[in-house]
């Protein structure tokens, strides 16, 4: 089949037209389409088929609003109908060890790897179901900030860490219409058998449609400066060591309840 066979597919058009949606009509979701949209969630793959992962659904306005704040002010947290964060979750299987009498090792930077590569498999499943049903989505990768902040409101325990917020709503007509961002050239992200480290002059080049009338090094020091350089990256970056650092110290009581390894 040819590609522009595959793209009449439904499915595969779905991928290619999804886009991102921040600004929603207000329009309620129904019920039934907010369970399909969860159960979705939970039909992905996931690691020894252990669902490593919860699934929060938010629906305390005061817990909406303090979100758009704690992830980068960003207000459309709180307009957005379906707010779901999803959860790596280490802490059910520990307990559910725990609970058949066994003294489990302490989840390790593999086990949440592991959760946390369900967590975001189950959140695409969800966008893609959002999809099908009219629904528009916008992933908040914030969400990994301000970790004692986010835990404060969700009421997260140890080994438990949030991978990613996704919020949902009906899309304006403007949100429709507008364009989609382009992808790099697909040959720069597709390689074969090992890894191609490009060189300088590819990378200029495969920044080329990007730069608009600025020079390849005026555009790349704004981006650097406004996403990798900037306090909300060098923030996620403190608040996720915050996380693992607590993987890393903490160990269980009982039913639940957590405390700090005493450093001898
Ligand atoms: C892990 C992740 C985190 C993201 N975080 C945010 C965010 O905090 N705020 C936002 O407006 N968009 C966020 N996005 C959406 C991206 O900006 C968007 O996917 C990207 O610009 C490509 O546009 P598209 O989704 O419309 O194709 C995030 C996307 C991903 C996958």
């Amino acid at each position: 089949m040819s590609i522009d066979a595959k793209i009449s597919d439904p499915t595969i058009r779905s991928l290619y037209e999804r886009k991102s949606v921040r600004v929603f009509t207000g329009a309620h979701i129904p019920e039934d389409d907010v369970r399909i949209i969860a159960e979705a969630a939970a039909q992905a793959p996931t690691a020894g088929n252990q669902q490593l992962y919860t699934i929060l659904r938010i629906t305390d306005p005061e817990k909406k609003h303090r979100l758009s704040i704690s992830c980068d002010n960003q207000p459309f947290i709180e307009e957005a109908d379906l707010v779901l964060v999803f959860c790596a979750d280490c802490l059910r299987w520990y307990r559910a060890y725990e609970e058949a009498g066994i003294e489990p090792r302490k989840p390790g930077e593999g086990d949440l790897m592991l959760a946390v590569s369900d967590a975001l498999i189950a959140a695409q499943n969800a966008v893609v179901a959002a999809q099908a049903l009219g629904i528009g989505s916008c992933y908040i990768g914030d969400i990994m900030e301000n970790a004692e902040v986010q835990r404060e409101i969700l009421g997260l325990p140890s080994y438990v860490f949030p991978a990613a917020m996704l919020v949902f709503g009906y899309p304006t007509e403007q949100q429709k219409d507008r364009p989609k961002p382009k992808r790099l050239d697909l040959d720069y992200v597709l390689q074969e058998n090992i890894y191609h480290e490009h060189t300088g002059e590819e990378l200029r080049k495969m920044f080329e449609d990007r730069t608009g009338k600025k020079t390849y090094d005026d555009w790349m020091r704004a981006f650097y400066e406004r996403k990798y350089n900037s306090d909300f990256a060098r923030e996620m970056t403190r608040s996720v060591r915050k996380f693992l650092e607590d993987f890393q110290q903490h160990r269980p009581l009982h039913m639940g309840k957590w405390v700090m390894q005493m450093k001898i």
